[in-house]
């Protein structure tokens, strides 16, 4: 398969020094580019600002804000069989970028901010027979508001974590997450190896799209 993945943050400048943006180190996402060319498939990886190498056979395209990763996702989605992504998107961004830096007596108090294109709801129109898949990071109830989510973003697979437990989420070498589809019971997946946790959400992957074929 052709596939296009997106990781990290995005990062939404106030002015050339300070930004807006999350706890996403990219490690999710870059271990599922490296299982992901591992396996053979062709692997396009949309980078936020990350401190990663690149995984072998992996061609990475770099982009700092959310604006920037839709345009690259806009392009790069015809040439890919399914959209993995992966990426902690910042939800909102200040309303203008100062060109300079800002003084902190020419700062007031209050940031204004306008929301960011939801990337998923953008490309959707787009889908055709594509294979989405999305993530959903929580802090409160994982599955109810991931199943939500799999649902509003018409995705095919819906990994969800509590970036609360320990050793989920941001910034460790492990996760805890559960698969979810439509249609299909919740997977549970113990904690394990973020690249074991790629290798899982790859299988799921392929028997989506084995699927898929035998019904064309
Ligand atoms: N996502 C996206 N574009 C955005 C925000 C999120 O495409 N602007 C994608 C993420 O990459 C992820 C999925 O949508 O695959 C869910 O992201 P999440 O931040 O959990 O969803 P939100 O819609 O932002 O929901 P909320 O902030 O209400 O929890």
């Amino acid at each position: 398969m052709r596939l296009l993945i997106t990781a990290g943050p995005t990062r939404e400048h106030i002015d050339p020094v300070r930004f807006i943006s999350n706890r996403s180190t990219g490690k999710m996402g870059f271990a599922l580019a490296e299982r992901a060319a591992a396996r053979g498939h062709t692997v396009t990886l949309i980078a936020g600002p990350v401190a990663l190498a690149t995984p072998a056979a992996v061609r990475r395209l770099d982009v700092v804000s959310a604006a920037e990763m839709l345009d690259a996702v806009r392009a790069e989605l015809p040439a890919a069989d399914a959209l993995i992504m992966c990426a902690a998107v910042a939800d909102w961004r200040p309303r203008s970028i100062h060109p300079v830096k800002l003084k902190k007596r020419e700062m007031s108090a209050t940031l204004e901010l306008e929301p960011n294109p939801d990337i998923l709801l953008t490309v959707k129109p787009a889908k055709e027979g594509r294979l989405f898949v999305g993530f959903a990071a929580e802090t409160g109830d994982p599955l109810a508001e991931a199943r939500r989510k799999l649902e509003s973003k018409g995705l095919d697979l819906m990994v969800a974590n509590d970036v609360s437990q320990p050793g989920a989420g941001f910034a460790t070498d492990t996760n805890r997450v559960t698969l979810l589809a439509p249609g299909a019971p919740a997977e549970r997946l113990p904690l394990m190896s973020k690249r074991d946790v790629a290798d899982r959400i790859l299988d799921r992957l392929q028997t989506l799209a084995e699927t898929e074929k035998k019904r064309d």
